[in-house]
């Protein structure tokens, strides 16, 4: 891949304040001048949006998590044809709120162990990873509290309980100790203090 911008993700549990901090850390970039596309998933390109829709909305228990691993990577698949490589091939930075690391997690160790599936896909399908992830990082109980103040449609995750949130905490603090793309973020503090961190080890990074 021609890759000659920077490529930067946001991961943690729903509420940890991740598309917060996706939101002020473009803005700061930007102020410094660089340019920023900032974007999400599932989502990012028209076609991914569509699959957010399918994957978001309805009952908990829709699909199975094979099936889920497939429609998350389809969406990647578009979002990264469509959004990320033009965006990188010009040279941008790119800020996601969340990216493989969420379907590791989320899909590959909630139901059973499907990590090995979802690594494989991942390989076949994907092949990138950002050059610097921020783990925003917060107990689930307050995640889940956050996360149903702003209560939607969009609760399929959140509707599976905080007995999952906590696991998935769990192994994201377990990916990030793996992975030296990683910085974990303290997520209990005040917005402009997180904001502050991941500011400054971001631009520290583009430098
Ligand atoms: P995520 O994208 O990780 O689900 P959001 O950024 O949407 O999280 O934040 C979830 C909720 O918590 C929002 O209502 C947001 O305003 C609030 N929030 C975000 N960061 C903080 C913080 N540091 N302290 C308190 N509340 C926060
Ligand atoms: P998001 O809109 O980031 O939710 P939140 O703001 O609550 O964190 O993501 C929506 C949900 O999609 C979230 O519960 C996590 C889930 N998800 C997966 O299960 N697998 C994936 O690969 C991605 C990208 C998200």
């Amino acid at each position: 891949m021609q890759n000659t911008g920077r490529f930067i993700s946001f991961e943690g549990i729903d509420g940890s304040g991740k598309s917060t901090q996706a939101r002020l850390l473009a803005a700061a970039l930007r102020e410094a001048g660089h340019e920023v596309v900032l974007t999400r998933e599932p989502g990012g390109s028209a076609g991914a949006e569509e699959i957010r829709r399918l994957v978001l909305e309805g009952d908990p228990d829709r699909w199975s998590a094979e099936t889920e691993i497939l429609l998350f990577t389809a969406a990647r698949r578009d979002h990264l044809e469509k959004t990320i490589r033009p965006a990188l091939a010009r040279g941008a930075v790119v800020i996601t709120d969340r990216f493989a690391d969420s379907t590791r997690m989320y899909q590959g160790i909630s139901r059973g162990d499907l990590a090995e599936t979802v690594d494989k896909l991942h390989a076949l399908m994907i092949g990138v990873e950002p050059d610097l992830t921020f783990l925003v990082d917060l107990p689930a109980e307050i995640g889940l509290s956050r996360a149903q103040t702003r209560a939607g449609t969009e609760m399929r995750f959140e509707d599976m309980g905080l007995d999952l949130q906590a696991r998935m905490r769990t192994g994201f603090l377990a990916l990030a100790a793996r992975e030296p793309r990683f910085r974990v973020i303290d997520g209990t503090r005040p917005q402009a203090q997180v904001a502050a961190d991941i500011t400054a080890i971001a631009l520290a990074h583009l430098t």
